[in-house]
């Protein structure tokens, strides 16, 4: 039997970076996961360039069906913290855009320095191994993992959500949850692309791969960002923001041109260019297919001349406020994260610690606080991890 003060489930961005802080603190630490390698996740995200936390980061950018709940754990390790630990081993990077962080070279860095900090503090890695059975003893826990009973004070579920099972996520979190009597906020994807139905589909076919900047929301929140037409629907970082909020039966609405008066624009050209086709006036603000999809669709075939008000002001609502439902997502198989997760009622702020569980924590995407898309999930991921460290 081999007795440990921490086992750390899954290792990931949270369960490696709690791993570093208890072993700092002099604590023996086991980290278990059943992949072949560790961070899989840091390795493929930001395009395998790891979008490794926003400086921007504030709670409003967190989803959680208690939205006061991750304060305590962003203000205690902040994005300039985790800017500190890559600065430290020499890991080039560069601000994309809103705050957004990537590695110059590789999210494999990221993953590199974890490994090099665990070691450094003595926490144990072990991979491909799955925990069979997990009990509570007047100590803390016993487990069962790879055939070989190991036990601990403290136990920490950081094997992260249900999105993108093919890398080896599993709802496991959410069933040791369940077996303590922790409850689980429903889960669903998030950060996902929306799908349309057969015959949208059928209309927009010409539209695939077309990307656009567009300003999507859904009832009171809105983004700003890319927007791309896929074979299923929609995608792009402006849609997958707004996937994490629109719940199915829910119309999304979409500005293609925001910031422009499409009608003044095309009375405009009405004036001065008369002659122009309404597709070639409408390239003007959108890519040349989408130019001409909104133009046909909308029986605008002729040059501007010939367009009377109400038709240009028709056109300007398929540009400027397009209203869709789209009938579901891409669901785990796509989506960057899930949102729900082990509900924060049950969790100390500070520590994550199971309040009616003494020994037992939940930390990263495991738990109900999902970041937007731009690199606030991994901070969360930081965040959280560190703080269970300094606590088990
Ligand atoms: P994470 O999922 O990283 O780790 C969980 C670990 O537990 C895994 O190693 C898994 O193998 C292991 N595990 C699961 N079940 C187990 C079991 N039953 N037994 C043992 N081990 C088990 N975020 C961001 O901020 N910036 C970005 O650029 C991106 N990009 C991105 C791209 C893609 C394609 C995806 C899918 C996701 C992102 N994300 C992201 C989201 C980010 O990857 C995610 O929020 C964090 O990885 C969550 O970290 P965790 O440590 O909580 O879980």
């Amino acid at each position: 039997m081999e007795n440990y003060d921490v086992i750390v489930i899954g290792a990931g961005a949270a369960g490696m970076m709690c791993a570093i802080e208890a072993g700092r603190r002099g604590r023996s630490v086991l980290v278990i996961d059943h992949a072949k390698a560790p961070g899989e996740k840091i390795r493929i995200s930001g395009g395998g360039r790891c979008n490794f936390t926003n400086t921007r980061t504030e709670p409003k950018n967190f989803l959680s069906a208690n939205p006061k709940f991750a304060i305590s754990a962003l203000r205690r390790y902040r994005p300039t913290d985790f800017i500190a630990l890559v600065d430290r081993h020499h890991i080039a990077w560069h601000e994309k855009t809103l705050g957004q962080l990537f590695c110059d070279d590789s999210a494999r860095q990221i993953v590199a320095m974890l490994l090099e900090e665990m070691e450094a503090v003595g926490a144990q890695l072990r991979l491909e191994t799955s925990v069979t059975a997990i009990d509570r003893t007047p100590e803390g826990f016993r487990l069962i993992a790879g055939g070989r009973t190991v036990t601990c004070t403290s136990l920490v579920l950081a094997s992260g959500g249900k999105s993108i099972p093919k890398m080896g996520a599993t709802g496991f979190a959410y069933e040791v949850a369940a077996k303590y009597g922790v409850p689980v906020v429903e889960t669903r994807p998030a950060l996902v692309p929306l799908t349309f139905d057969v015959s949208l589909l059928e209309r927009l076919r010409t539209l695939a791969g077309v990307a656009v900047d567009a300003r999507v929301s859904s009832g009171k929140t809105r983004f700003e960002e890319a927007m791309l037409f896929t074979h299923r629907g929609v995608s792009g970082p402006a849609i997958l923001q707004i996937s994490s909020y629109w719940r199915e039966g829910g119309e999304i609405e979409i500005d293609m041109a925001p910031g422009t008066d499409v009608f003044e624009l095309l009375r405009e050209a009405r004036r001065t260019s008369g002659k122009q086709a309404v597709a070639t006036v409408l390239s003007r603000i959108l890519p040349k297919s989408l130019a001409n999809h909104i133009a046909v669709t909308g029986g605008a075939v002729g040059n501007i001349a010939d367009a009377n008000d109400a038709l240009l002001r028709r056109l300007a609502g398929s540009v400027s406020a397009w209203r869709v439902k789209p009938v579901g997502s891409e669901g785990y198989r796509t989506a960057e994260v899930t949102l729900g997760g082990v509900d924060t009622d049950a969790l100390d702020s500070r520590t994550m610690a199971v309040k009616a569980v003494p020994g037992l924590y939940f930390i990263g995407e495991a738990v109900d606080v999902t970041g937007w898309l731009g690199g606030y999930n991994f901070q969360w991921a930081w965040a959280s991890g560190w703080c269970c460290g300094q606590a088990v």
